[in-house]
């Protein structure tokens, strides 16, 4: 894991455009993974101030982490209406290109299709993930199988509190919501995770620096071979190890910058 911390969650979220960014330079016709919630918010918005300057969406195509089961795409509080108003419509992206796993009908159905989706494309190039301060990814929360593909997933009382700002007083936050499995998300090229603020302190310990174990989800990405974390201060306040990550990027990024 290369842990990236930035004193602020401006610039950990600029970074990560930035990675963002240049994959798609490299790769336009890249496959990502993108992720929702709060932590991505500015991370579109960064992205949608690029395009207008210059970068091109129109030879990517996007699969969504997760989708809540029972609302459709135009109900305010999925995820597909949130990636077309936070992003898609605002970039050259095909919309025909970009896919989030369907919340209606069967979820078992909805799910099998995503994962053939995917693997369609081949691999996901890049996946963008937020951390759970359960050290949930996608909507695999604690306890999930590490082997586990796209289904459908109970979600915890914690998340479900944690999301309930994003509903309307007295509307019902979903139960369960399908997600991209553990394992699909492990058969990324390259991971790239965003974890800003205290309240992520303690899970971005946790999968950094505690046991690989389905306790915490994200700790399954030690396995992996091209994770980048990148965090703020706040976020980065309980790490055992962090004056040497901080080290190690001070020497990484002097090479980088010879190159
Ligand atoms: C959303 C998702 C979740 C969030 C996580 C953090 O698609 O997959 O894992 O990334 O719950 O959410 P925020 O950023 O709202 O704290």
């Amino acid at each position: 894991m290369r842990i990236v911390i930035l004193p602020t969650a401006g610039e950990a979220v600029e970074r990560a455009v930035d990675l963002i960014a240049a994959q798609l330079r490299a790769v336009p016709h890249s496959v990502l993974g993108l992720a929702t919630g709060g932590t991505m918010e500015p991370v579109y918005d960064g992205l949608i101030r690029r395009h207008r300057a210059g970068l091109e969406f129109a030879g990517a195509t996007t699969f969504n982490l997760d989708e809540y089961v029972g609302l459709g795409p135009d109900h305010p509080q999925s995820y597909a209406h949130y990636m077309r108003e936070r992003l898609f419509r605002h970039v050259d992206i095909d919309p025909a290109n970009c896919f989030v796993p369907s919340g209606l009908g069967d979820p078992a159905a909805s799910a099998d299709a995503f994962e053939a989706l995917i693997a369609g494309r081949g691999a996901l190039d890049l996946q963008l993930l937020g951390l759970g301060a359960n050290g949930h990814i996608g909507f695999n929360e604690p306890g999930s199988s590490l082997g586990s593909r796209t289904r459908e997933k109970l979600l915890s009382p914690d998340t479900i509190e944690a999301n309930r700002r994003f509903f309307a007083e007295g509307e019902t936050v979903p139960e369960t919501a399908v997600t991209m499995g553990i394992a699909t998300i492990r058969e990324a090229r390259s991971i790239l995770v965003l974890a800003t603020g205290h309240r992520k302190a303690a899970a971005v310990r946790a999968m950094a620096e505690g046991a690989v174990t389905a306790f915490c989800p994200a700790s399954i990405l030690q396995m992996h071979p091209q994770v980048q974390v990148v965090i703020d201060a706040e976020a980065a306040s309980e790490l055992a190890l962090k004056d040497h990550y901080l080290r190690a990027e001070e020497i990484q990024s002097a090479r980088e910058a010879r190159r």
